[in-house]
C-alpha cells in the first residue's frame, strides 16, 4: 500500500528554527510508523527559493538570488540531517525538475485562467495578497507591512470552485485536521471566493509563466507543485499518489492547502491529497519567536544541549500535536527527567541489568498467570492502540499510549517484585520476566518512530534488532541478551 506524507517546504529567507524542526519531525515520525506498519512510503520536504521575500534577502545579503538560495537551502538540509529526517526526496523550487514540473502544472490550468490587472495590497512576509476589508491597521493580520500592487497579472477563477470546494469537505469529511480548523476553512469558503492573481509582471524570481513573456508564477503556486514533482510529474501520473498523501501543515498556511490547492488540482484533474493536517504554532516563554526579539529556538543549540532524541520526544509529549505550545528549556529538562530518564531509562535499565546480574542468560516461559497474561495482552495491543491514532496524526496521543504501558510495566515490576522470585521460584520469575521483554520490546517499537536512536538500542538489548511490527508477533526464543547501558544520562537502576 503507498502513503505519503510531506513537510511544508520552508521559506530560506533565514536560518531554520524549531518551529521548522517541529513539522519536519511530525512528517518523519509518521513516515517512520507507517514503513515499520508495511506500507509503501515517500516522504518528502524542500525548500521554497522563489517570490519577493527571497529575492530581497538575498539582495540585503548582497548576493544573487541562486547563489543565496544554494547556501541557505543547505542549512535546510542540514537542519533536516541533524533531526534524522528519514525523507525520501528533498525539493528545491529551482531546481530544472520542478520548474518544469511547475510550468507542466500551469499549463492543465489554463482553461481557468484569464488575463486581468491587479491592483490592490499585498504581503511579502506572508507572500500573500491582502484584501482592503482584512487590513489591521494597516497591515497584514500576521502583522506584517503591505504594500500596494498594480499590475498586469494571470488570475486563476477560484470563484468557479467554491461549490466545488464545499461539496468536496462534505463528503471528506476527514480531508481537513483538526476539525477546528476545518470548520474555519469552510467558513471562509462560503464567506465568498474571489478569482485569485497567479502570476506577477514586475518581478522577476520566480518560474516563468509559459508562453507569457515578463510574467513569472505567484510563489505560492509554484511551492504547491512541488509535491507533484516529487512524484515524478509530469513524466508520471501521479493522481494514485496524491489521493494516499497526507501534507503537514502550519495553521497560518493552512488556507493555500485547503483551498486553493484543491482548486488547482480539481482544475488539473489531479486527485487532491488524502489529508492536510494543520499544526499549531510554537511560542518561547509565553512570547512569539522573532529575530528582533532574540528568542528565536535554533534545534542545533537544543540537540547539542539535550540530545536529539531528547528534542524529538519533547515536541510530542509536551503539546497536543494540532494545538499552539510554549517551548521553555525547563518543560524539556523535565520531561527529560522523568518521562525519560525514570520511566522509560529506568524500566529498561532495572529489567535488562536483573536479567545480565543473572548471568545473562534469558529463559523464556509463556506459562503464565493472569498478572503476566494481562501485561502481555497489553503490550501487543499497543500497536492497535497507536495505529489508529497516527492515521489522525494524534502523535500526543500515542505518545500518552505507550507511557501508560510504560508506567503499568513499573508497577508490574514493583508488585511481581522479581528479585525475590529469584530466591523462591525461579520458574515464575522466567514467566514475570518473558512478560517484561515483551512490555520492553512493544515500547521500544511504540517509540521507534519518535526516538530510533533510542528505540535502535533497546533492540539491540533484547536482541530484536529492526524488525516490521509483523514480525512483532514472534516470541523469544531462549538467548543470552547483551550487558545494557543506561539509555538516557542521570538514570538509576533501582531493581
Ligand atoms: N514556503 C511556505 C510553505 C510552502 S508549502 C507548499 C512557508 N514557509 S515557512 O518557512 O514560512 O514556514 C513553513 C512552516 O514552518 C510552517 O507552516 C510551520 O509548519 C513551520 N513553522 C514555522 N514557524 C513555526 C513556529 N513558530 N511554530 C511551529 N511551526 C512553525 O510558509
Amino acid at each position: 500500500m503507498k502513503f505519503s506524507v510531506t513537510t511544508p517546504i520552508y521559506y530560506i529567507n533565514g536560518d531554520p528554527h524549531i518551529g521548522h524542526a517541529y513539522a519536519s519531525v511530525a512528517a518523519d515520525i509518521i513516515a517512520r510508523f507507517k514503513r515499520l506498519d508495511g506500507f509503501n512510503v515517500h516522504f518528502c520536504t524542500g525548500t521554497d527559493e522563489h517570490g519577493v521575500k527571497v529575492a530581497r534577502s538575498a539582495e540585503k545579503a548582497g548576493l544573487e538570488p541562486q547563489k543565496f538560495c544554494d547556501l541557505m537551502s543547505q542549512k535546510f538540509r542540514d537542519m533536516s540531517a541533524a533531526v534524522n529526517l528519514s525523507y525520501d526526496d528533498f525539493i528545491r523550487t529551482t531546481e530544472a525538475r520542478h520548474i518544469k514540473s511547475a510550468q507542466a502544472f500551469w499549463k492543465l490550468l489554463e482553461k481557468d485562467v484569464y488575463k486581468s490587472s491587479y491592483s490592490g495590497w499585498y504581503s511579502a512576509r506572508d507572500e500573500e495578497y491582502i484584501a482592503e476589508s482584512d487590513l489591521v491597521d494597516g497591515k497584514a493580520p500576521s502583522g506584517a507591512p503591505v504594500e500596494w500592487m498594480e499590475e498586469e497579472s494571470y488570475f486563476f477563477r477560484l470563484s468557479a470552485y467554491q461549490d466545488k470546494l464545499l461539496e468536496y469537505y462534505e463528503k471528506n469529511p476527514d480531508f481537513i485536521a483538526p476539525v477546528s480548523r476545518r470548520n474555519e476553512v469552510i467558513s471562509f469558503v462560503k464567506s465568498g471566493l474571489k478569482d485569485l492573481s497567479i502570476s506577477r509582471s514586475k518581478f522577476s524570481w520566480g518560474v516563468p509563466v509559459p508562453n507569457a513573456d515578463g510574467h513569472v508564477m505567484y510563489v505560492w503556486v509554484d511551492a504547491l507543485a512541488n509535491y507533484l514533482t516529487s512524484f515524478g510529474f509530469p513524466e508520471k501520473d501521479v493522481s494514485e499518489d496524491m489521493a494516499n498523501c497526507v501534507h503537514i501543515v502550519g495553521k497560518e498556511i493552512l488556507r493555500f492547502h485547503a483551498v486553493y490547492w484543491p482548486a488547482f488540482l480539481m482544475s488539473a484533474g489531479i486527485s487532491p491529497p488524502k489529508r492536510i493536517f494543520a499544526h499549531g504554532w510554537w511560542t518561547c516563554d509565553g512570547q512569539k519567536m522573532s529575530k528582533s526579539v532574540g528568542n528565536v529556538v535554533d534545534p542545533f543549540e537544543i540537540i547539542k544541549k539535550y540530545g536529539l532524541d531528547q528534542m524529538r520526544f519533547f515536541l510530542f509529549r509536551e503539546v497536543r500535536f494540532g494545538e499552539d505550545g510554549d517551548f521553555s528549556e525547563e518543560s524539556l529538562k523535565n520531561r527529560v527527567l522523568y518521562d525519560l530518564a525514570n520511566d522509560l531509562g529506568n524500566l529498561v535499565q532495572r529489567v535488562l541489568a536483573f536479567i545480565q546480574k543473572r548471568d545473562g542468560n534469558f529463559t523464556t516461559n509463556y506459562d503464565f498467570s493472569d498478572a503476566e497474561k494481562a501485561l502481555f495482552a497489553n503490550s501487543r495491543n499497543l500497536l492497535n492502540k497507536t495505529r489508529p491514532l497516527i492515521d489522525k496524526q494524534d502523535l500526543n496521543g500515542v505518545l500518552n499510549a505507550i507511557w501508560e504501558l510504560i508506567s503499568e510495566t513499573n508497577k508490574f515490576v514493583n508488585d511481581m517484585k522479581p528479585w525475590e522470585l529469584a530466591k523462591t521460584d525461579v520458574t515464575r520469575l522466567n514467566a514475570v520476566l518473558t512478560a517484561l521483554c515483551e512490555s520492553i520490546r512493544s515500547v521500544a517499537f511504540g517509540i521507534a518512530p519518535f526516538m530510533p536512536d533510542t528505540a535502535r538500542k533497546v533492540f539491540d538489548f533484547i536482541n530484536a534488532e529492526g524488525k516490521s511490527f509483523a514480525e512483532i508477533e514472534e516470541n523469544f526464543a531462549d538467548q543470552k541478551l547483551p550487558t545494557p547501558t543506561p539509555l538516557f544520562p542521570k538514570e538509576k537502576a533501582v531493581l
